[in-house]
């Protein structure tokens, strides 16, 4: 009786302290708290979640991390005064935040290896970074593509650093790269069905990272003035004609682009290193003044470059604060016009290891009007020549006819042809042309028989050969026609 009075009464008191329970959970639910404030709300479960689910606000840190969470919405929450953090979910394939607007400040998803499905209709700014990594099987997250945030930019809005790696992601147009200018450090890389990354209205950033993203990758910046660095690998095509201060390194490696020129860059304060980029054929920088000279070191490297053959694109640059290395082929770029001022404190070797093909005074350095004058040298030269050669033609052809007529006579007259040269000479000559007997006006005075058989010397013997062929082949092909032509008409 005694044991079954306790049970009864502890029954009872456990089913108050549930009742109690249930009205405050009731009371606050119809509150819809506004605020809740915890250091960190981990979340294993859907259940964990769904507790959120009556805080609209959330001050402190989410951190969402399971093997077996499949699926998960965060119900309820708009804005989160802190940082959302789901990573190494194994199982988890979808992501759903309805009514999240609000993220004060990072949000990273990173090995979520099965994620699909990524939905945040109402995000509309990250004040912080996003991080994204490790999520091969994203290809489309949805998120907000219209209305404008608190700071009246449209769409989905980062202000801090943009870290996109290793996902499927095939657009980031989902942000709002159109209509603000403010990002952190970019960095895009691995992801390799990415083709474009268009931030068209950029103006400055810190750090600007693309590697290793799609084939045929697009970069466009074409507002970007200054940034800290900028790290272009596999990109195929950019737009980065406004850029025209990097403080820190321009890095170079394995693009596919056949020409590098930013006319507008006119300092680099860091390194500039150039390698691999097999298709490049033309690297300027024509307003450059100087590598380093801010507090990174400033060398320089030209290397693995096979199709660039100059470095003529940097006419102003004076110095390299740093390493000067070049390695190539790199005709016409003369190592000292670059000298060092290495850096306070620092020391640097300079390396060149580059075919320069270093003309000796007349090369490639000619001036202009020296090539000029050389070219027109060369012209009347080649006039000369032709004109001496025709002419010696000709008179070869006036001495060669002198042999050549007769034999035409020959047969007239019923003689036997003679092979050709001084044999003929004594021959009467050109009775064809006249009437028989006639002897043209001019004929007499210009030579006699006597000089006739004395003037054409013997040629020397290598020539001798030469004339017969030509005489031969002048029987052939000119005399032959000429005969058929003179029977026809006698005919
Ligand atoms: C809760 O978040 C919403 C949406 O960001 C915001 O408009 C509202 O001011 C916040 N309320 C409080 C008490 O911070
Ligand atoms: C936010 O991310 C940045 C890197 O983008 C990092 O430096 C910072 O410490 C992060 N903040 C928090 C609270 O984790
Ligand atoms: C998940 O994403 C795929 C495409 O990525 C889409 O076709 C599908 O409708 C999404 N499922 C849900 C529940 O949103
Ligand atoms: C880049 O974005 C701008 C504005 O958002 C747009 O006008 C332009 O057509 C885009 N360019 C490409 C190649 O997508
Ligand atoms: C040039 O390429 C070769 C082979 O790919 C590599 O071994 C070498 O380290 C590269 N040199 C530089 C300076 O990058
Ligand atoms: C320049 O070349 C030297 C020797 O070839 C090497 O030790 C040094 O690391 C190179 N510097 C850079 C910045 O590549």
């Amino acid at each position: 009786m005694s044991s079954g009075a306790s049970f009864g009464l502890a029954k009872c008191v456990q089913y108050a302290a549930f009742a109690a329970t249930m009205i405050v959970g009731i009371a606050s639910g119809s509150e819809a708290q506004d605020v809740c404030t915890q250091d960190t709300y981990t979340i294993t479960t859907q259940s964990d979640a769904d507790a959120l689910g009556s805080c609209n606000n959330i001050t402190g840190l989410i951190t969402v991390q399971s093997d077996t969470l499949t699926s998960l919405t965060l119900n309820g929450i708009q804005r989160l005064d802190g940082s959302l953090t789901i990573s190494s979910c194994a199982a988890l394939t979808e992501i759903s935040a309805p009514q999240l607007q609000w993220i004060n400040d990072n949000f990273t998803l990173s090995s979520l290896l099965q994620l699909t499905n990524l939905s945040l209709p109402t995000l509309e700014t990250v004040q912080m970074a996003i991080s994204w990594t490790d999520i091969p099987l994203l290809t489309s997250p949805n998120l907000k593509t219209k209305g404008v945030d608190a700071y009246g930019n449209p769409g989905t809005n980062i202000y801090g650093d943009l870290t996109i790696s290793d996902t499927g992601i095939e657009t980031l147009d989902f942000f709002n790269f159109g209509s603000f200018s403010r990002v952190g450090d970019v960095s895009v890389t691995g992801n390799k069905d990415l083709k474009i990354v268009n931030m068209s209205s950029l103006v400055t950033s810190s750090l600007l990272e693309f590697a290793d993203n799609g084939e045929s990758f697009q970069v466009l910046l074409p507002k970007l003035t200054t940034a800290e660095g900028l790290s272009l690998q596999d990109v195929m095509q950019f737009d980065i004609s406004s850029l025209t201060t990097l403080s820190a390194t321009l890095r170079l490696e394995d693009n596919t682009f056949q020409v590098f020129e930013l006319d507008q860059l006119n300092a680099i304060g860091g390194d500039v290193i150039v390698r691999g980029n097999q298709m490049m054929n033309k690297f300027s920088l024509p307003l450059l003044t100087e590598i380093g000279g801010g507090i990174y070191s400033g060398d320089f490297v030209i290397a693995n470059n096979s199709a660039l053959t100059a470095l003529d694109g940097l006419g102003k640059l004076a110095a390299v604060d740093g390493s000067t290395n070049l390695s190539g082929n790199l005709y016409n770029s003369d190592i000292s016009k670059y000298p060092n001022r290495y850096s306070c404190g620092t020391s640097g070797t300079s390396t060149d290891t580059a075919i320069h093909y270093h003309p000796p005074s007349s090369g490639p350095a000619i001036p202009k009007a020296t090539k000029v004058v050389i070219i027109i040298v060369c012209i009347v030269a080649a006039l000369l020549a032709t004109g001496i050669g025709l002419r010696w033609w000709a008179k070869r052809r006036r001495r060669g006819r002198v042999p050549e007529e007769p034999p035409i006579s020959l047969r007239e007259l019923g003689v036997g042809e003679e092979e050709e040269g001084e044999g003929v000479d004594g021959l009467p000559p050109y009775r064809r042309m006249g009437k028989p007997g006639e002897v043209p006006p001019g004929y007499k005075a210009r030579e006699s028989p006597q000089t006739r058989t004395q003037i054409p010397p013997p040629p020397p013997a290598r020539l001798r050969g030469i004339r017969g062929t030509v005489a031969g082949w002048r029987s052939t092909f000119i005399r032959l026609p000429s005969r058929h032509e003179e029977t026809a008409h006698g005919v």
